[in-house]
């Protein structure tokens, strides 16, 4: 059977997950795209660290030997940082390999360059893993909102936050001890003061705003504050007058403004974020035909976020099978 080629940049909780994933689902992806899926390499920072891999997988801290790999299709990226993982998607778009990543950090600053590199190639690009986990809110803004205009969003986008204030609120436990726990599940980042201060939210706010309207607000006008602002007995009070704090990001348009903010926010029972509890995120999608849609998942983790991006790669490879046969198709009608 045909096989498609990709290569893992990063091994640690996301990239363990896609390996465990494609591993433990090859026969559907046999069934959704007639092709098995194999794992040829894997990008790591520490050469010394034992892994859990097939020994038939190659596995380097050197980005040239993936990218020079005879036939490779595509890159899943889930390292940590803009850099050097930018370098790395380029060079990957340039040589006409189809990439996927979960890099939030990276994609937010550089969404419009990579889309664009992907386009001048011919490649695509997958980034749903990029912003709510496993939650498939890309895809359905991008492919199920295309005659809706998208208005408003309001979200709960970080999951490491939201299990913090919920840990804090439901079991009265501190929030650096909550903060280890999301950590040992591995929700957090690898350092977790952009949970914490907003930052992460913040990233994926401007991914949304580049998928929604093309562009993104100037930074500087993003007013950004995180959850550790609050202190317990915020959160204690709260409860008391049965309200809750999260995590809060907002982006709309007014006139040609976009206006973003991510802060917490005190909700009442009745607001429909208002139960989204763990590390779940949740987005109310206000669009101007359909009304309002509220999307609700897991935010972060192994699983939810390997699924987001092996999504991505069926995705792809199902668009570059019509391609190929839509071009097939133009040659026979020209000759
Ligand atoms: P981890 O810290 O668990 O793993 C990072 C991996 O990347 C490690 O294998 C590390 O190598 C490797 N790495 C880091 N820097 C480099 C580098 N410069 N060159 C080569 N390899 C490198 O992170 P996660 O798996 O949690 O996250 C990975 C990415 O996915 C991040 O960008 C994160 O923001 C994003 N993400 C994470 C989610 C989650 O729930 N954890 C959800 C959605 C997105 P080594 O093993 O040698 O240390
Ligand atoms: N650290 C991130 C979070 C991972 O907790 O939401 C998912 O992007």
């Amino acid at each position: 059977m045909q096989k498609i080629k990709a290569a893992l940049l990063g091994y640690g909780t996301v990239g363990q997950g896609i390996q465990e994933v494609i591993h433990q689902y090859q026969e559907r992806f046999r069934l959704l795209l007639g092709k098995e899926v194999e794992i040829a390499a894997v990008l790591v920072q520490n050469p010394a660290k034992q892994r859990d891999l097939p020994e038939n997988v190659l596995v380097t801290t050197d980005f040239e030997e993936i990218i020079t790999l005879p036939d490779l299709n595509v890159v899943l990226e889930a390292i940590v940082g803009e850099e050097p993982a930018l370098t790395y998607l380029r060079r990957s778009l340039n040589k006409g390999i189809h990439v996927i990543t979960a890099n939030k950090m990276m994609f937010a600053r550089h969404a419009r360059e990579l889309l664009e590199t992907a386009r001048e190639n011919k490649v695509h690009i997958g980034f749903e893993a990029t912003t709510a986990g496993g939650t498939p809110i890309i895809r359905t803004i991008d492919q199920l909102l295309q005659v809706n205009r998208v208005e408003k969003v309001e979200a709960i986008l970080n999951g490491t936050s939201n299990y913090i204030l919920t840990a804090m609120n439901d079991r009265f436990i501190d929030f650096d001890t909550a903060l280890t726990e999301a950590q040992e599940k591995g929700y957090a980042e690898a350092d977790p003061t952009h949970d914490i201060d907003g930052t992460d939210a913040f990233n994926k706010l401007m991914i949304l705003s580049q998928l929604i309207y093309g562009e993104q607000p100037d930074w500087l006008n993003v007013r950004k504050t995180g959850i550790n602002s609050l202190t317990e007995a915020d959160i204690q009070h709260a409860k008391q007058e049965n309200k809750k704090y999260k995590h809060i990001g907002v982006i709309k348009k007014e006139g040609n403004t976009i206006i973003a903010e991510v802060s917490p926010v005190l909700l009442s029972s009745t607001h429909p974020l208002h139960h989204i509890d763990g590390v779940d995120n949740a987005l109310a999608i206000t669009s101007d035909i359909v009304g309002t849609i509220t999307l609700t998942g897991p935010g972060a983790g192994k699983l939810p976020t390997a699924s987001a991006m092996v999504e991505d790669l069926v995705q792809i490879f199902q668009k570059e099978h019509a391609e190929f046969y839509e071009k097939i198709s133009e040659k026979h009608a020209a000759v």
